[in-house]
């Protein structure tokens, strides 16, 4: 039977259909240029790739497993990714790199705008390949709902033109890295169209999308382009030396309420279409942990990186009690998921999962 399978516009409405990524075969790739600037430099992750230990790749799956099983007996549709071999390089006439990924997080890759599920561009070579885990989804979906909109955005070239020089040097230093993103110098060039999945957060009628490391005005500029119908702003945050994926920094709840990164606040002149509109921004909770676990590429805050369910609902990964406690304080019921040993894969909760289909219709909550 045909029916609808694909159909999400917001980050809130209830939950009825996702993906939940795998850590199988993941990798941590060898050093290149965008990829470089987002690791830290006292991280214990430079000068290291190559294969992730056996552990940590079960222990991660473990955890994913879990949630994939909790959302599942909420009532909520899971599918989940056909891993490629992630150990293969990367090969185009463009670049080489000896090795991907993997097929964590979804949401970095896929992006869901209504009926349409868009690849990204991507801006790591490493994640040249990566839509290839989640094709067989595509294909499904494809002959299920006859509605559903299968599109990629135009694969970038990643020659090192895309990249400016200036962030390759060894030791650049946190003072200048925050100089640079306040004057909005990325790693990334302006060569051509650029951008990550997770850099974009879905209002309705509006796609609010973070400038960064890993999405170019010109990857703004073809997503506004690619979606004619909808409003486009670009956002950036100044506090953020290593500026990646908009959803550990800026997490909306509910129609009216959004949760900043209080160390990476959207400037004042940003804020205008939510100022306008009624909107709350509070600062988030601080995260329970003071260091993010070994091998991985994001910050302590992904405490604020959460699945809303519905209006109502939010997961919270089952650490982060200060998160949960603001999320309660809220009006929002939590439900804990244990995850931190999965962060290292790519990310939380959000980051670990892609949007399939979520219930009501294209709004307008800005108007
Ligand atoms: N900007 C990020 C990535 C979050 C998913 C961080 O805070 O590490």
């Amino acid at each position: 039977m045909q029916k609808t399978v694909v159909n999400s516009w917001n980050e809130w409405d209830p939950l009825k259909h996702v993906i939940v990524g795998r850590a199988d075969d993941c990798h941590i790739p060898p050093e290149e240029p965008a990829l470089d600037a987002k690791v830290p430099e006292d991280s214990d992750m430079r000068g290291q790739w190559g294969r992730r230990p056996q552990e940590t790749i079960d222990r991660a799956n473990e955890l994913l497993d879990n949630f994939a099983a909790q959302l599942e007996a909420r009532g909520v549709r899971v599918d989940r990714p056909t891993p490629i071999d992630h150990s293969l390089p990367a090969t185009t006439p463009d670049f080489h790199t000896e090795s991907q990924f993997g097929c964590m997080p979804p949401r970095d890759v896929l992006l869901t705008v209504g009926s349409e599920i868009l690849e990204a561009t991507m801006s790591y070579r490493c994640r040249w390949f990566e839509y290839l885990n989640y094709r067989p989804l595509m294909q499904q979906y494809f002959n299920e709902d006859p509605n559903f909109r299968h599109e990629c955005a135009p694969k970038p070239r990643l020659t090192d033109a895309d990249y400016h020089p200036d962030y390759l040097s060894e030791k650049i230093g946190v003072e200048k890295r925050l100089k640079w993103t306040a004057e909005k110098f990325f790693v990334t060039t302006e060569e051509e169209p650029l951008f990550d999945a997770a850099d974009v957060l879905r209002f309705g009628r509006d796609l609010v999308v973070q400038h960064g490391f890993t999405t170019n005005l010109k990857g703004i500029e073809w997503i506004r382009r690619h979606f004619p119908d909808h409003r486009v702003h670009a956002v950036n945050f100044p506090g953020d030396p290593y500026p990646i994926h908009i959803d550990a920094t800026f997490t909306p709840l509910r129609p009216g309420l959004i949760l900043n990164n209080p160390q990476r606040r959207l400037p004042e002149d940003q804020r205008g279409m939510f100022e306008k509109n009624g909107w709350e921004i509070v600062d988030a909770a601080q995260p329970a942990h003071n260091a993010p676990p070994p091998l991985c590429y994001s910050s302590t805050w992904l405490s604020m990186n959460v699945l809303v369910l519905d209006p109502k609902t939010v997961c919270v990964e089952k650490s982060e009690v200060y998160q949960a406690e603001q999320m309660d304080k809220l009006g929002m019921e939590v439900v804990e998921v244990e995850l931190r040993d999965a962060y290292a894969f790519g990310g939380g909760l959000h980051c670990c999962t892609a949007d399939v289909y979520r219930e009501g219709t294209c709004e307008d909550y800005f108007p």
